[in-house]
């Protein structure tokens, strides 16, 4: 399923399918700009949502779970993806500003808390799913 939404758009309220009800995804940096709209676009359509990051976020809707932790712990990282359908990355160093200062902490995070979560996801043979998100001058493009 292909639908844009605004990136300026304040709104969430994102085209609803449905059809996923007893799925279950998992939000790593759901927190987040990009992993934020990701989980209310996947809980729009259905599934049953957990965020997992280092903050609460302020996006958080009624229905989806939180988890507050860091994705260079294990452990942690194995046991948030247990039960879960499907798991999205989108946590780690994303401003070039922050990257160019603290370049150990970026590769530390945005690799290895990259591989933490594809091997749990490995080990427990769950979908990982990864796809680009098109900006384009009337909005984004995000498959489901
Ligand atoms: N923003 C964009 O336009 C854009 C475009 C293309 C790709 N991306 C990529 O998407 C990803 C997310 O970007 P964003 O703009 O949403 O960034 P963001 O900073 O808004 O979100 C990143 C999230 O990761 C969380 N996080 C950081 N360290 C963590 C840790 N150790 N454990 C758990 N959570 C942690 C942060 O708390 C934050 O909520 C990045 O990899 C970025 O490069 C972003």
């Amino acid at each position: 399923m292909f639908f844009y939404k605004s990136a300026l758009q304040k709104d969430r309220d994102y085209p609803r399918g449905g059809k996923n009800l007893n799925k279950k995804a998992i939000v790593f940096g759901g927190s987040g700009f990009v992993g934020s709209h990701v989980a209310d676009c996947l809980t729009a359509n259905g599934y049953q949502v957990t965020i997992f990051d280092l903050i609460k976020s302020q996006y958080i809707l009624p229905e989806q779970r939180m988890i507050i932790g860091d994705i260079l712990d294990q452990k942690a990282v194995l046991k948030a993806v247990s039960h879960q359908n499907v798991v999205y990355n989108f946590a780690g160093i994303a401003d070039l500003d922050d990257a160019t200062t603290r370049p150990v902490d970026t590769v530390q995070l945005n690799i290895m808390g990259n591989i933490n979560i594809m091997e749990a996801a490995k080990d427990r043979k769950i979908c990982l799913r990864k796809f680009n998100i098109c900006v384009q001058p009337e909005g984004w493009v995000l498959p489901l």
